[in-house]
């Protein structure tokens, strides 16, 4: 059985952020973000929007696109590090968009990987058999767990929803040509959110001891980065994942249409590129208006790549997520 791509959509927030206001609360300029990151704007979830509300949107225009009534779907994967409800979003958007069979729909925590973790879930439900129309969608709002007075961090993360659907089909249609994923957890220190132990937030008996119980409410910490040795391991890893994926599909990097990473920095865009000999006009890039979307960034281009008909029907697409975990992967795709 083979699986393919039949619609994307995206939202975003309406209040935009650019590099100058971020000036106004850190000690950061226009030059040093759009040189070192090529990022100049990101969205910001404010008010009424709430990752759900956008994830929602996202789905719809991806459902329209693919003309796919939610009636007929089997499976909502909500791939994001952000969820509204600790316990998972996924179910809230099952039932915003009236999906009336009550089909499976559960979280993907993948960080930044999250999207193509998704794309591959969802491939794997349906050529195991009993699946035939998979919503993926890559949601998140980092914006609510920066230290917005960290300028080595808040500068870069952006909010969005983007999603796509997989739809079975017979081998010969098949849209999933090779993958590849990992993920390292000894990289963890490197980038984080960690929820915070803290033995002040534990009552103490009366020998003075810690008893840890009842354990009082705690929070989990802002985003932690080592940007080196995470743009390291980007540079590292991506190049190496793309070309086993490609392996696997029987292709090469020059048989491929386009080179479409997550958007964390456009210099590690460039240098996975230039490793993949991938000359720049055949790379997506929309991280200058958005910044690093995390789960979100992969769709949310892809969609306005697709809509703006640089990416046709037809088009092989080498995609590919890394981020916190550490984790990272890749798929080969034919749009
Ligand atoms: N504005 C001005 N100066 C700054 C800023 C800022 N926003 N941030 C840091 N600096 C300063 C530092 O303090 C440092 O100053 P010093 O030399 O006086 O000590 C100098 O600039 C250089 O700082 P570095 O951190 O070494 O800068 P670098 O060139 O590594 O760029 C960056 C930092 C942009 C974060 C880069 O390392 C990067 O993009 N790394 C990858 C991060 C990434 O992709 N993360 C997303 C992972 S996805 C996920 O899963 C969430």
């Amino acid at each position: 059985k083979g699986c393919k791509l039949v619609g994307c959509g995206s939202a975003v927030p309406t209040l935009q952020v650019s590099n100058d206001d971020l000036a106004k609360i850190v000690d950061t300029s226009d030059e040093w973000i759009s040189v070192r990151t090529g990022i100049r704007n990101r969205r910001v979830i404010t008010g009424k929007d709430s990752l759900t509300t956008l994830a929602v949107e996202a789905a719809k225009n991806a459902l329209q696109m693919a003309e796919v009534d939610p009636d007929d779907l089997d499976l909502v994967l909500l791939c994001t590090s952000t969820p509204d409800d600790l316990f998972g979003s996924a179910p809230q958007i099952q039932k915003a968009l009236g999906c009336k069979r009550n089909p499976l729909a559960y979280d993907i925590t993948a960080a930044c990987s999250g999207f193509v973790l998704g794309l591959i879930s969802a491939a794997c439900y349906i050529r195991g058999g009993g699946f035939n129309n998979v919503l993926v969608i890559g949601a998140d709002a980092l914006s609510r767990h920066v230290d917005w007075t960290d300028r080595g961090t808040c500068i870069l993360f952006g909010d969005a929803a983007g999603a796509v659907v997989v739809q079975a089909c017979n081998s010969e249609e098949d849209g999933l040509f090779g993958f590849d994923l990992h993920s390292d957890g000894d990289g963890q220190r490197h980038l984080n959110a960690r929820f915070k132990e803290n033995d002040a937030d534990h009552d103490l008996g009366s020998n003075g001891s810690v008893l840890g119980f009842p354990p009082r409410r705690s929070s989990y910490s802002c985003i932690q980065m080592n940007g080196k040795e995470v743009f390291r391991f980007a540079v590292r890893c991506v190049p190496q994942s793309i070309e086993s994926a490609l392996k696997k599909a029987g292709l090469t990097g020059s048989s491929i249409d386009w080179l479409l990473l997550h958007q964390a920095n456009q210099r590690i865009i460039d240098a996975v590129a230039s490793r993949l000999e991938i000359p720049p006009e055949r790379v997506i890039s929309n991280l200058v208006n958005y910044g690093n979307t995390s789960a979100s960034s992969i769709p949310l281009a892809l969609d306005e790549a697709v809509r703006s008909g640089k990416v046709q029907s037809g088009h092989t697409i080498a995609a590919a997520g890394f981020g916190a975990g550490l984790t990272w992967g890749s798929a080969i795709v034919r749009w």
